[in-house]
């Protein structure tokens, strides 16, 4: 028998004295999984109509579990619902509640349930949710990125290959680049809650219930696709927490790609771009900087999201089947992704709006680099040179350029001449960076005419 005055939890028939405060503290989940309630009650209420049609419990019961239910839920979107440590988690605090308001009929809401497959429910619900607004919110990021290139999509810059200039490409491409990870992001978050939307409801503690339970019927009101077939999987596995923390994670890793290029080109020594003066700060020392405090926040923050996942993975990987409390701390690395990548994905498609471009020093970068070497090299091969050949004919000429410090296309057609008799004066028209962006005319290319096209396509799909 628990002691007199201290509350006794409701398992608590076999044991001889109350937990510690400390291991009460330890053991408790109500200070995060209240963020559960309103899923929560949304499959007790499943379960319970199941339970009634069935005719495991009455149907006044039923009544009496509805409507208690519902007033608690009115509590907990008023604020007014008191959450005790005593009761543990989300769903101790909502049964007692229940049993409080409506007497023994919220007893019986139990009845061929366990915590562990309630659990494992309510979770899913809430990812599925989660996994929702994520999908929204990569498209309207996605909108930004395509209207930041729609506008700039012509204006050349130097593209990179190990930091250094390689080849002229238009910003509208590079942009684009961004687009296409992100289609791949959006495509793995629909992916992983096809996989998780099957319904755990029904495993009980991990065997089964001896009731004659519905679980289609229970699925079907909760808009699962079907339900866990193996009860021990339903109410163990978290894969679906963690497929979510990857897919979050690569597309974290990929905003973080992007903010250090935003980082990098509103630096001074690049100058491409500037961010607006609402998404940056300033130092208390130093009165010259505005820093893009927002993208390096992003940048970091992609630390904290990838140690979710790898938080998680290690979560699972010792755990025998069923069930273990060591799941209890699935929630809170999940919780946290969530809110970081969806307020990262919010911040993110406004910051795009405020992106001004400096067409002029994205375009001398990309003069000074040699950026058309390449074209100079394939002018020769389509002349009959073999590229190994044009190849060394064009590093000679580089050299000369960056003796004479100029670029290619200042070289007289004389000096030119000199490294292979192939070349004639037409060859201007491929030294230029608008002729080297013309000629890349193939899906993919960075052509003016194939990045127009697939920004329309965007448009297209964003559309839809
Ligand atoms: N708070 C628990 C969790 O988050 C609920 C399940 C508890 N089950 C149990 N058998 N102790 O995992």
């Amino acid at each position: 028998m628990a002691k007199k005055g201290i509350k006794k939890a409701n398992w608590s028939g076999r044991f001889n004295e109350p937990v510690t405060d400390l291991v009460k503290r330890f053991t408790a989940s109500v200070g995060f999984d209240q963020k559960l309630a309103l899923y929560d009650i949304e499959g007790s209420v499943a379960h319970a109509e199941m339970l009634a049609a069935q005719k495991i419990i009455t149907q006044k019961d039923l009544k009496a579990i509805q409507g208690g239910l519902q007033s608690i839920q009115n509590e907990i979107l008023a604020g007014t619902f008191k959450w005790s440590l005593d009761l543990e988690d989300v769903h101790l605090n909502i049964e007692k509640r229940l049993t409080d308001k409506i007497g023994e009929a919220g007893k019986k809401l139990h009845t061929g349930r366990s915590r562990n497959d309630q659990v494992a429910t309510d979770l899913r619900l809430w990812l599925r949710a989660a996994i929702d607004e994520t999908i929204q919110k990569i498209k309207t990021l996605q909108l930004s990125v395509v209207q930041l290139a729609d506008k700039h999509q012509k204006i050349i810059m130097p593209g990179l290959t190990h930091l250094q200039v390689a080849q002229p490409v238009t910003f509208g491409h590079h942009l684009m680049a961004y687009y296409e990870m992100l289609q791949r992001d959006l495509a793995r978050f629909e992916d992983a809650r096809k996989r998780m939307n099957q319904l755990p409801l029904g495993a009980a503690a991990l065997a089964g219930t001896s009731y004659p339970i519905d679980r289609n019927r229970v699925a079907k009101k909760l808009k699962f696709d079907g339900v866990c077939e193996n009860s021990l999987d339903a109410v163990s596995d978290r894969d679906f927490a963690i497929e979510f923390t990857f897919a979050a994670s690569l597309l974290m890793t990929h905003l973080s790609r992007f903010s250090e290029e935003l980082i990098m080109w509103s630096s001074p020594m690049f100058g491409f771009v500037e961010i607006a003066d609402r998404f940056c700060t300033g130092s208390s020392i130093m009165p010259q900087k505005k820093n893009p405090d927002v993208p390096e926040l992003v940048r970091g923050k992609t630390g904290r999201v990838t140690g979710h996942l790898m938080g998680l993975l290690m979560l699972m990987k010792a755990q025998p089947l069923a069930y273990n409390k060591d799941n209890q701390e699935d929630k809170e690395p999940l919780f946290d992704t969530a809110d970081t990548i969806l307020d990262v994905l919010t911040i993110y498609a406004d910051m795009l709006k405020g992106i001004s471009v400096n067409e002029k020093n994205m375009k001398e970068a990309a003069l000074k680099g040699y950026a058309t070497a390449t074209d100079l090299a394939d002018y020769l091969v389509v002349k009959g040179v073999a590229f190994r050949d044009a190849h060394e004919i064009v590093a000679k000429a580089v050299n000369l350029a960056i003796k004479k410090k100029c670029d290619l296309s200042e070289l007289k057609i004389d000096e030119l001449k000199k490294f292979s008799k192939m070349i004639s004066s037409d060859v201007y028209s491929y030294l230029t960076l608008e002729g080297s962006i013309k000629s890349r005319n193939h899906i993919g290319g960075t052509s003016f005419e194939q990045v127009k096209k697939s920004i329309e396509k965007a448009k297209k799909r964003l559309k839809q």
